[in-house]
């Protein structure tokens, strides 16, 4: 894990609310697995203490790229931020999804809103290890949906103006009635409510699952135990989201 102070190379708006930001972060880009997540310093002056976590959503050579919802002061500030402005930025954080598994040869890779941060990464480095793809987003409607860097994609929005209507849950339900593919293992990430269905739905067709759990967060390096997530086993009853996660065995967690 580093520390370091990063040149804003670009942002940019790619959906509705939603925001794409290039870094040039030499130390920190080559490091970055997939699923782990980066916590940065947005703005020194109103919040000084306060960083916000953020998945990688890809990485080219120096470059580290991130995706972004604007949703409070901390999301705002950083959607002003310009070409040439500087970002501390701590990472790469977390415990990366399990890719190698060779338990698996279909990764079924499931996204909620901005949920889809983390699967570009995910998908190039599945792609590499020779696994098959497919994509299940969900989002609000058409105009939020992001889907470059993605294989096999299909859809669900709230409102049905693209895709499905209905959850990505719903989705899944679809795609699996017309056929479970070979050998699967899901990646989920997105909203809590979300990730618990796609938990319910991996046990129901008994299908290994991990999770990337969203929350808030505080240090994002297992000091000030703000991001507690409950488990199932007894003898440890908590896990840290920003040390012990944010991915997780779906069936360790206390839904
Ligand atoms: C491991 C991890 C990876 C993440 N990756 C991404 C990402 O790639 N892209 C992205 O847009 N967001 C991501 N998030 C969520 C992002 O960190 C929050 O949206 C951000 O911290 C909000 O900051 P803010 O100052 O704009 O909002 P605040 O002013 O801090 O909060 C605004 C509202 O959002 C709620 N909120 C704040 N943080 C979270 C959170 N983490 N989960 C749910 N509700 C929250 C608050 O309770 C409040 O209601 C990730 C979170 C985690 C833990
Ligand atoms: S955010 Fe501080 S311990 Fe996890």
């Amino acid at each position: 894990m580093l520390q370091t102070s990063c040149p804003v190379l670009s942002l940019t708006a790619v959906a509705e609310n939603v925001f794409l930001l290039v870094l040039d972060a030499p130390e920190i880009a080559p490091l970055v697995r997939p699923g782990q997540f980066l916590n940065v310093r947005i703005d020194e002056t109103s919040d000084p203490l306060l960083r916000r976590p953020f998945s990688v959503y890809r990485t080219e050579g120096n470059r580290l790229e991130l995706l972004f919802n604007v949703v409070g002061r901390g999301t705002h500030a950083l959607a002003e931020k310009r070409k040439g402005d500087r970002l501390d930025v701590l990472g790469p954080l977390g415990v990366p999804f399990t890719l190698d598994d060779p338990g698996f040869t279909t990764a079924v890779l499931v996204a909620g809103g901005l949920g889809v941060a983390p699967m570009p990464i995910t998908t190039r480095e599945l792609l590499l290890k020779g696994k098959a793809v497919r994509t299940f987003l969900g989002a609000r409607n058409k105009g939020s949906l992001v889907t470059t860097h993605l294989v096999q994609v299909e859809i669900a929005t709230d409102d049905g103006s693209e895709g499905l209507r209905g959850t990505v849950v719903d989705l899944l339900e679809r795609a699996f009635a017309s056929g479970v593919p070979a050998r699967p293992k899901i990646f989920a990430c997105g909203p809590h409510p979300m990730l618990k269905a796609v938990a319910a739905f991996a046990v129901r067709f008994d299908i290994p699952c991990e999770v990337s759990m969203e929350g808030p967060m505080g240090c994002g390096i297992g000091i000030c135990q703000g991001c507690p997530v409950e488990l199932t086993n007894p003898a440890k009853k908590y896990a840290l989201m920003c040390k012990d996660g944010p991915t997780f065995d779906a069936r360790t967690i206390r839904w």
